[in-house]
Order: C-alpha cells, then structure tokens, then sequence
C-alpha cells in the first residue's frame, strides 16, 4: 500500500507504545513504526502479552498491528526511511554530575539526535514527544542541522498529556493537543503537517498552536500544577488529623467552586509516578539556573511537601502500633503507583515498603499488576520482604495493613474476614481513604486515614 507519509517513533514505552498505536489507528493512511533498543519490548509489542498494563490497550494495537502499525529494532533504517520522526525516550533525572538529582539527564535525548542525523538523507521534521527542558528544541536544532549536506530538519514540540491507567481514553479525547513550533514559514509548515495528524480525530478547537518554547513549558507548568494540588490538599489533610476537620469534606466542599473544580484533590499517601517529581525538579533546576530562586523554592517545596507526606504515614503507622513494628506482620495492598498500571517508579510504596523494613517489620506486598515491578524496586531488600498476589492470604495472620494504591477490587473485599485472619488489635491505614471506615471500626478493626480523625477501639 502507497501511505501518504512514514511516521517514526523513537522509544516504545509507556508513551511511545500508545500514542502511536492510537495514531495508527485513526490515520490508516500514514505508516506508523515504533523503534526501541529494548529487544524485548519490541517483542512484547509484537504479541498478546503487551510489555505495559494499560486498559483498552490490547485491542488499539491489535487492530493496525501489521496493517499501518509495525515494532521493529532497526533504527538506522527505519530513519532513514521516515518523513516525521517522534522521539519518546526516556528524560530521567540526572543521577550524576552538575544537576545531580534535579537536572533532566538528556544522554539518551542526544543520541537519539545524532542518530537521526547520521542516518538521515532527505529533509524531516522531528518531533520532541519526550518531556523536556524549556530550550531543548534549540539544542536539537543545533545538532541536527549541524550536517553539511544539505538536509533540513523542522523540530517541533508535541508534548503528552495522557495519564496511565487512562492512556487510551486520554488518546482518544484529549483535552488538547499542543503543537509548537518555530514561527518561521517552514515551521508553520511543519506545524500543520502534525495538525493534519491529529485531526483526523481530535476537533480542530482541541488543537493548540504555539511557539515551540511555549509548548515544552506547557507540558512542565501541567505537571507541576498538578502535583502541585495533590501537595496543597495533602498539606491540610495534616491539620484535619489535628483539629476534627475531614480533608474529604473540605475537598468536596472547595472543588464545588468552579474556580477551583472538583479534581485533583484527593489526599493521598503522596502522589507518584515517572514524572511529576522528575519533571517538577527540572523546573526547579531550570529556575535555579536563571537566577529564579524564589520561584525555584516555590516548586521545590511541592516535593518536599510529598515527601513529608510519604514519611508521616510511616510515622503513623509505628506510633500507633506502639511504637514497635519490629516482627510484625505488615500487609501492603497496592504497590503500583495509581490504579489501573503495572507501574510502579516513584511510587510512594517503595518508601513505605522501605520505611517498614527498615522498622522491622515483617512486609508482604500484595498487588493486583505490579509484582513483577515491585521485586525490581525493592530489589536490594527482597530478603525482608515476601510477595502475595492474593489479598486475603496476605493479610492472614498480619497485625496490620496499609492500602497504598486505591485499587477498585480493595473496596470490594470481605474485611470481616480479613479482621478473623489477622491478630488482634487489628490495624488499618489508608493511604488513599478508599475505603468504608466506620463499616471497618464497627468489624473491630482500629482505623487510621488521611485527613480524618482516627476510629480506634483502644
Ligand atoms: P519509558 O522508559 O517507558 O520508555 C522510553 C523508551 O525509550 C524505553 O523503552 C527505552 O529503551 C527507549 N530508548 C531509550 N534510548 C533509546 C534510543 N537511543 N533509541 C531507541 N530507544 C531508546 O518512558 P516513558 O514513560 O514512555 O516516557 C518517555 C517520555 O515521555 C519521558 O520524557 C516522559 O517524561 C514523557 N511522558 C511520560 C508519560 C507517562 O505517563 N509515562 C506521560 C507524558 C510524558
Ligand atoms: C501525570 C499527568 O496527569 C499527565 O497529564 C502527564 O502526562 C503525566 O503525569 C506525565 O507527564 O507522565 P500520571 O503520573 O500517569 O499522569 O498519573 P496521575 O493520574 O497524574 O497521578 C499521579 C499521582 O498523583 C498518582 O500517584 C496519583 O495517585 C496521585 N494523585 C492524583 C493523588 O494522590 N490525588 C489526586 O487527586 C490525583
């Protein structure tokens, strides 16, 4: 078949995988191929055991794998043969060096792009799908039309706003579609190219144009928006567990304020993921590096404060059990980050799971998908910890549990036979006030949440 254009995207990860899928999808006229170094994910993507759990993503990928959809590991010619090039690897945090802990770590960014310019021999635009440092495009830029053949690259800024365990849906009905570009006549032609992409199947008013620094700013500022209400409810859901105030009543009674809106305002054990932190401090770096220092300190503080949050619920959990949490059974239920994902980086159970053990308590990890990626996390201790995929033989025998991840099966278990399983006085903790606390107290069980009084029997 004669497709209208060759589509590439570098790195087939959380985002990678889905964003092209869903474009290959709604575009049957563009060819769409996905390149990783990773052997494995690419064959993953290649079967029915896809190398992400995402909801509704199965489906998405089988019907335009092989037809306008493809997985492969040849970079250099896939390159070559692409007309638009989406580059999705990784940005972690720098973990070495100058901005050692806060700065992106832009190594495999930069390969990447001279990569692109050692196999290219016609003119591409490429665009920055990762999240990335205000700037970036112009550092891309630099390399790329570094080359003295001739060959002329467009870059543009296409950040993704899609949230996992919603990846599909997100895809599908985005809010918007940010589209940067320079604002020169080749760039607004670039622009309109991706325009034409998406609007196959997002409304023409969902597609926003910009400049290209606006663009790879938006996509820090939502972030770090967003991390920043989880940080704000979570603040006050302290002061609730001091003075009788119910942080959910408080946060159903603000969100019903249109200026403020109702989402984003569940307290939590403190927010995880890949991203908000890593992209929060990049901001913070970037402040820092322009001289900023007040706004730099404003941001930091929303990670700082999550922090906080992870530790107190620790702290929680040993004062309230005596003191002692030494050779005591602890049950973890969720380990994944949110609901709905296999994933688990930065979840605020690796800091629970690690504060426990650093206790001595006994831990078992339960979870739904996330397993496998537990045991990676907690790698250096998986001597103290033990794995059970079925919640009701985790909890047997355990003093304690704590709920890390607001699963939907967690809400439906039978906690009166839990509280028969386990030894008495039987603790609950919360971490995401999923589920039906006075139903649980008048079982027996001692009952501690996020932002609300305590129900306890002793
Ligand atoms: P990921 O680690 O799941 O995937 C990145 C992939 O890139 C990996 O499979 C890796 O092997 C591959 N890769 C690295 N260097 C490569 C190279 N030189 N050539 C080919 N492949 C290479 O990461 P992710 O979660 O998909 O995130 C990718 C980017 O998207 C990050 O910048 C992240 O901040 C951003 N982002 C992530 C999400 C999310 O929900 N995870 C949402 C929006 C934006
Ligand atoms: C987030 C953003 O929502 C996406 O728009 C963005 O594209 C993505 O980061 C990214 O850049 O990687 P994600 O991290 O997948 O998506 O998940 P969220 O739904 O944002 O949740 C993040 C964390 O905040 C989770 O741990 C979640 O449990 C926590 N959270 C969220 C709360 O504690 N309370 C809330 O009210 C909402």
């Amino acid at each position: 078949m004669n497709f209208k254009r060759k589509i590439l995207c570098i790195g087939a990860g959380y985002v990678g995988g889905p964003t092209m899928a869903m474009i290959a999808l709604k575009c049957p006229q563009y060819r769409v191929t996905v390149v990783d170094i990773n052997e494995q994910r690419i064959r993953e993507w290649q079967s029915d055991n896809l190398p992400i759990y995402e909801p509704g993503l199965l489906p998405v990928v089988k019907e335009a794998l092989n037809r306008n959809l493809f997985f492969s590991t040849e970079i250099d010619r896939n390159i070559k043969e692409a007309d638009i090039i989406f580059v999705s690897v990784n940005t972690p945090t720098k973990s070495f060096g100058q901005g050692a802990g806060m700065a992106a770590d832009l190594q495999y960014w930069e390969k990447t792009a001279r990569q692109i310019l050692a196999n290219s021999d016609t003119d591409k635009i490429v665009v920055e799908k990762s999240t990335l440092p205000i700037r970036t495009a112009r550092a891309m830029e630099r390399i790329l039309n570094s080359n003295d053949r001739g060959i002329r690259f467009e870059v543009l800024s296409n950040p993704e706003f899609l949230a996992e365990g919603t990846a599909i849906k997100d895809l599908e009905a985005p809010d918007r579609v940010l589209i940067g570009s320079r604002e020169t006549e080749p760039g607004i032609r670039a622009r309109k190219e991706l325009v034409d992409i998406y609007a196959n199947w997002v409304p023409h008013e969902r597609i926003i144009e910009s400049n290209v620094w606006s663009a790879e700013l938006s996509k820090l500022t939502a972030n770090a928006f967003l991390a920043q209400r989880v940080s704000s409810i979570n603040s006050l859901s302290a002061l609730c567990e001091k003075t009788e105030a119910d942080i959910n009543e408080v946060a159903y009674a603000i969100g019903t304020d249109s200026r403020i809106g109702n989402k984003f305002l569940k307290p939590s054990v403190g927010f995880g993921g890949s991203c908000f932190k890593k992209d929060i401090l990049n901001l913070v770096y970037i402040c820092r590096s322009y001289g900023l220092i007040e706004v730099a300190d404003y941001w930091e503080s929303v990670v700082k404060i999550n922090e906080w949050q992870e530790k107190r619920f620790v702290q929680n959990i040993l004062v309230n059990m005596f003191n002692t949490i030494a050779g005591k059974k602890i049950a973890v239920l969720g380990f994944a980050f949110k609901a709905d994902t296999g994933d688990t980086r930065e979840s605020p159970a690796i800091y629970v799971a690690r504060g426990l053990v650093e206790e001595r308590a006994n831990v078992v990890i339960s979870d739904p998908k996330a397993i496998i990626n537990a045991k990676k996390e907690l790698f250096d201790i998986n001597a103290c910890v033990t794995y059970e995929e079925d919640p009701y033989r985790a909890a047997e025998g355990s003093h304690a549990i704590a709920i890390l991840t607001e699963w939907a099966v967690y809400k439906t278990l039978d906690y009166k036979r839990i509280y028969d399983s386990m030894e008495k006085p039987a603790f609950i903790f919360d971490g995401r006030n999923l589920l039906d606390h006075k139903k649980l107290y008048e079982i027996g069980f001692n009952v501690f949440s996020i932002g609300k009084g305590p129900l306890k029997h002793i």
